[in-house]
């Protein structure tokens, strides 16, 4: 493939998938225009921290955990949600980093994860055919022709959410909420009340002895800054390029271009074809940048989305993220890792060990098993160890309520527990307890 130049709207002439069916296209103008002159959610400085931060782990000194909802809501939208999900991440970073022995780089799917791909257009119930829900910056669940109209003015309400869920965001995680000690208790609460709990508390007393040590040796979060503080990056799928072009702008010090709606944006399994218009998009923003593989992708492929999206082979810029299924994710990743390595491409491998093992449970729930999940990670862990490159990070769908939507786990749900609190708009998610399970085993498996 050889690229034209590019611009914000240069996508705007190539193949493009998944877009909403906009109804009134001078509706969406007057909204393109209103949001195209908001201030940036995110500052590029801020994106070029982050890149940083992922070149250490396409380097092998660092941990990504990526994680959120599958899709953000409009409707279960509040305060005690974000902090919920931010205090699950911060805990399995404690986790991660401690048995890692190497920095968690914190990057949420919120604060942007609005848009969906489907595998139809539209959706058939009892004889009637409305269009498939795409996210709540497009439309809404419930099954009417009213809910599931195309909507632009959801473009903005997308926005201001965003934004007031960064604002949240950066409060707690620069206001003292993140303070590593704290993160400590909620952890030793967790294997204190866990089934499992025997396995993860000597784990838990290593951390809280070098915490102890930390404490005497005079390190405190009064005088370290990172004890009390932490790093949190956002990021979602760039789906929706209307949207995308419209919060991207020109850095005054760089010249160079953000895509200012998150720090990270990845494009999905279904729109990463290489003369497609995400690639095109995307190709042209400075942002660090994620893409999805999954079993079908090919070592030209993978080859072809590092020459378009980091041609400067800078570490950090591209995070490929597999998923594959636990069952082939061995033989599917391995020629992959050799091909990207061979050809000098740094690449931060990221494992999503979701989307491959989605299955529907007997009473018609789509779900995950916890044991596929922690399965796939296996694979990703064993198909590095054969190639010699670094298993970069995880990228989870989670919660941190209480939801029975994933199998498994120490807790041990069953089919039935599906019933009792299933409430995701999309793909099912773990829950606090079971993303606490993975960090957890995935900590078992780096100390294997
Ligand atoms: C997702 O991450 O929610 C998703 C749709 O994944 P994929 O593009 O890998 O199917
Ligand atoms: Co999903």
């Amino acid at each position: 493939m050889s690229y034209d130049t590019w611009s914000s709207s240069s996508w705007r002439t190539h193949p493009i998938k998944h877009q909403p069916a906009w109804p009134d296209q001078a509706r969406l103008d007057g909204v393109l225009k209103e949001l195209a002159g908001y201030p940036p959610l995110v500052f590029a400085g801020e994106s070029r921290r982050l890149q940083n931060q992922l070149g250490r782990v396409a380097n092998g000194e660092a941990f990504l955990l990526q994680a959120g909802d599958c899709a953000e809501s409009f409707a279960e939208f509040s305060a005690d949600q974000i902090r919920d999900k931010l205090k699950i991440l911060l805990q399995m970073a404690v986790v991660l980093t401690y048995s890692s022995g190497v920095p968690t780089v914190k990057v949420g799917r919120i604060a942007g994860q609005f848009a969906k791909p489907r595998s139809s257009p539209t959706e058939t119930q009892d004889g009637v055919e409305l269009n498939s829900f795409l996210g709540h910056m497009v439309n809404d669940a419930n099954f009417s022709e009213d809910s599931r109209a195309h909507n632009a003015g959801r473009l903005q309400q997308a926005y201001h959410q965003s934004s007031s869920t960064l604002n949240l965001l950066r409060a707690f995680t620069k206001g003292g909420f993140a303070d590593l000690n704290q993160v400590h208790a909620w952890n030793q609460e967790f294997v204190a009340s866990s089934p499992a709990g025997q396995r993860y508390e000597d784990l838990a007393d290593e951390i809280e002895r070098a915490l102890r040590f930390m404490r005497a040796c005079g390190l405190h979060g009064g005088n370290v800054s990172e004890i009390h503080e932490v790093d949190f990056f956002t990021s979602h799928e760039a789906l929706i390029l209307d949207y995308e072009e419209a919060l991207t702008r020109e850095d005054s010090l760089t010249g160079d271009w953000y895509d200012c709606s998150a720090h990270m944006l990845w494009i999905g399994e279904r729109t990463r074809q290489l003369d497609g218009a995400h690639v095109e998009f995307l190709r042209g923003v400075k942002n660090p940048l994620g893409c999805k593989v999954g079993p079908t992708a090919t070592t030209d492929e993978v080859l072809g989305l590092c020459e378009a999206l980091n041609p400067n082979r800078i570490p950090g810029r591209l995070t490929l993220i597999s998923r594959m299924g636990a069952d082939t994710i061995e033989a599917d990743l391995a020629p992959l890792l050799a091909a990207a390595r061979d050809a000098d491409y740094p690449v931060v491998w990221a494992c999503d060990p979701m989307h491959g093992n989605t299955f529907t449970s007997d009473g018609g729930r789509k779900t995950r098993h916890f044991d596929a999940v922690m399965a796939e990670i296996q694979g990703f862990f064993a198909a590095h160890r054969s190639e010699g490159t670094w298993p970069g990070g995880v990228h989870v769908e989670l919660t941190g309520d209480d939801v029975t939507e994933c199998l498994g786990g120490g807790d041990e749900l069953a089919t039935v527990d599906l019933e009792v609190r299933y409430e995701t708009m999309c793909d099912p998610r773990l829950n606090g307890r079971q993303s606490l399970d993975l960090a957890f085993g995935v900590a078992e498996l780096m100390r294997a």
